[in-house]
């Protein structure tokens, strides 16, 4: 049977043909109005906000950039807004270092969820990465450690085991982005025990959602959603286009917030990572993080013009 990490009626349901004006207001425990709305971790039950930030290219910036003088205020809106969770990982150049200088200066840093990868191959290589994780990172505790792209997924799994055990890492997990990859990601699902699966799920690429997300609910395993805009792409073909005005029913004010409930209605996902380097972004794709979120009868009779 599927159990999902959001009890079902933390949903707003439209019956089909519903006006608009028949919304349903609506509130869970978990979810307030201007608060960032949490999903429970299925392994845990600790409670996980549902926007997050990523930091592919965004973060990789010299320390003594003009964009690297940004980033601050990226991570502070993130945490003002009630998010914690922040995506790394060694393949992202500077990113691990400036998230542990930013964290190391930032106003808020408790509130950080830390979710890093391994990327190489073999045991030794593998350890090496990842003690250079901690280090770049400036953290004795990584809540998140990821196999990224899958990449000898056997050896490093065998080693985090042993990290969770010691409390080196909270959770473990895999992570890959192309629909490609899905099959070989649903069979390490079926085959190990794991508390995170990362993948790809955006309005305009929705495979992830034929069996990956029902299979994730199925074995308790939380999904953090990444590329929910694309990469980007999404946002520039919407860009230019007004709003349409049923946004306002399920409190969207742009196109990320628009895209971002979107993936937040799929009852399997627990968290989305939208990568930026603006503080203005995280603040706007924060605000996604708020509810209501419509269901997917919802999604069938609303469509965005792409
Ligand atoms: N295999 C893996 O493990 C894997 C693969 C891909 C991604 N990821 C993770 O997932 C994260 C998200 O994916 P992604 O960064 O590739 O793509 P994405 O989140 O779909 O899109 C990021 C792009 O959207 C722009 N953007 C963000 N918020 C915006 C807003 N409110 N308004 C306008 N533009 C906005 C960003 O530019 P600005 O900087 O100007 O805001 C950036 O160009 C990554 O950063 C990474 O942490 C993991």
């Amino acid at each position: 049977m599927i159990h999902f990490p959001l009890r079902r009626s933390g949903f707003l349901r439209l019956g089909a043909g519903s006006a608009l004006g028949t919304l349903i207001p609506f509130k869970t425990p978990a979810q307030t109005s201007s608060r960032m709305t949490t999903r429970p971790i299925p392994a845990t039950g600790e409670a996980l906000p549902v926007i997050g930030c990523g930091s592919w290219i965004g973060f990789d910036h010299a320390p003594d950039s003009g964009e690297f003088q940004r980033l601050p205020g990226v991570l502070d809106a993130l945490f003002v807004a009630g998010g914690s969770v922040v995506d790394s990982s060694p393949m992202y150049g500077r990113a691990e270092e400036n998230i542990g200088r930013l964290l190391a200066a930032a106003k808020r840093p408790g509130r950080a969820f830390l979710a890093t990868k391994v990327w190489t191959h073999g045991r030794a290589a593998g350890i090496a990465q990842m003690e250079q994780s901690f280090t770049r990172l400036a953290t004795d505790r990584i809540d998140l450690m990821q196999v990224h792209n899958l990449v000898d997924w056997r050896t490093h799994l065998a080693t985090l085991r042993g990290w969770k055990e010691q409390k080196r890492v909270r959770y473990v997990g895999i992570t890959h982005y192309a629909a490609s990859a899905h099959a070989e990601v649903e069979a390490v699902l079926r085959a190990e025990k794991l508390d995170f699966v990362q993948i790809n799920y955006s309005y305009d690429d929705r495979a992830a959602a034929q069996r990956l997300l029902p299979l994730a609910a199925e074995r308790g395993v939380a999904v953090i959603v990444n590329m929910p805009f694309g990469g980007g792409g999404l946002l520039r073909r919407l860009r230019d286009q007004p709003l349409p005005g049923w946004a306002a029913e399920i409190g969207c004010t742009s196109w990320a917030q628009l895209l971002l409930k979107f993936v937040l209605s799929h009852p399997a996902v627990t968290c989305t990572i939208p990568g930026t380097s603006r503080a203005e972004h995280m603040a706007d794709n924060a605000a996604a993080g708020a509810g209501p979120f419509p269901d997917a009868a919802f999604w069938r009779q609303h469509s965005l013009p792409l």
